[in-house]
């Protein structure tokens, strides 16, 4: 895993000041423009997520559902979804959704913004793996939890590629949280 991880993270291209002054962007995207490296990608996710979430070796994925964030979860989420057998819900910003929806209201760094989830997307007791790219402040990932909890899903926990270590957005969420890439641990901006 250790191997398939600097693989993975020599595909990340940091941009300083963006989107604003004193941030600096982690971009993901050259990884999904290579083939190997998204393979690599959906491998080393898939092993952590083996590690994390499933303790009998050997055995098929326990995970009924993973739970991807509009919209840089849904770039990995579906992969990830087909080779652990399991389903893929997505969490989507507020009016994208037809019918019966659950919604939950978040903080961002400037102001709030609401996400919301399909009230049938899956049956109560299937068990949940949230994904997305990146945990900053947590508040984003917060906001899914609560929304798989309302649905009555079992989570397991969470699985980012990457961590702002210096934001403590983990201490937010009520379910386990794991990390593919090392932390991001200097402090300069929210590293969106
Ligand atoms: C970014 C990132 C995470 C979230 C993390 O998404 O993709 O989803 O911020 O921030 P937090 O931990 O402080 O809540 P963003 O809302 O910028 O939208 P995007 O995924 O649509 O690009
Ligand atoms: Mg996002």
């Amino acid at each position: 895993l250790a191997h398939l991880k600097s693989k993975v993270k020599s595909g990340l291209r940091q941009f300083p000041d963006f989107p604003s002054k004193g941030v600096l962007f982690e971009d993901i995207m050259p990884i999904f423009a290579s083939h190997a490296l998204h393979t690599t990608l959906i491998e080393a996710l898939e092993l952590q997520i083996a590690e994390a979430f499933q303790t009998q070796a050997g055995e098929k994925s326990e995970i009924d559902v993973i739970v991807g964030l509009e919209s840089r979860g849904f770039l990995f989420g579906p992969a990830l979804a087909l080779r652990l057998g399991a389903g893929f819900v997505p969490v989507r910003k507020q009016g994208k959704l037809p019918g019966p929806c659950e919604t939950v209201t978040y903080k961002k760094e400037y102001g709030e913004d609401v996400f919301q989830m399909q009230s049938d997307a899956f049956k109560s007791g299937q068990k949940v793996v949230i994904v997305d790219d990146i945990i900053a402040t947590g508040g984003t990932a917060a906001a899914a939890g609560q929304l798989v909890r309302k649905l009555g899903g079992t989570l397991l926990g969470f699985v980012f590629m990457m961590e702002l270590d210096f934001l403590k957005g983990r201490e937010k969420l009520d379910a386990p949280a794991h990390t593919l890439l090392s932390g991001q641990e200097e402090s300069s901006g929210d590293g969106k």
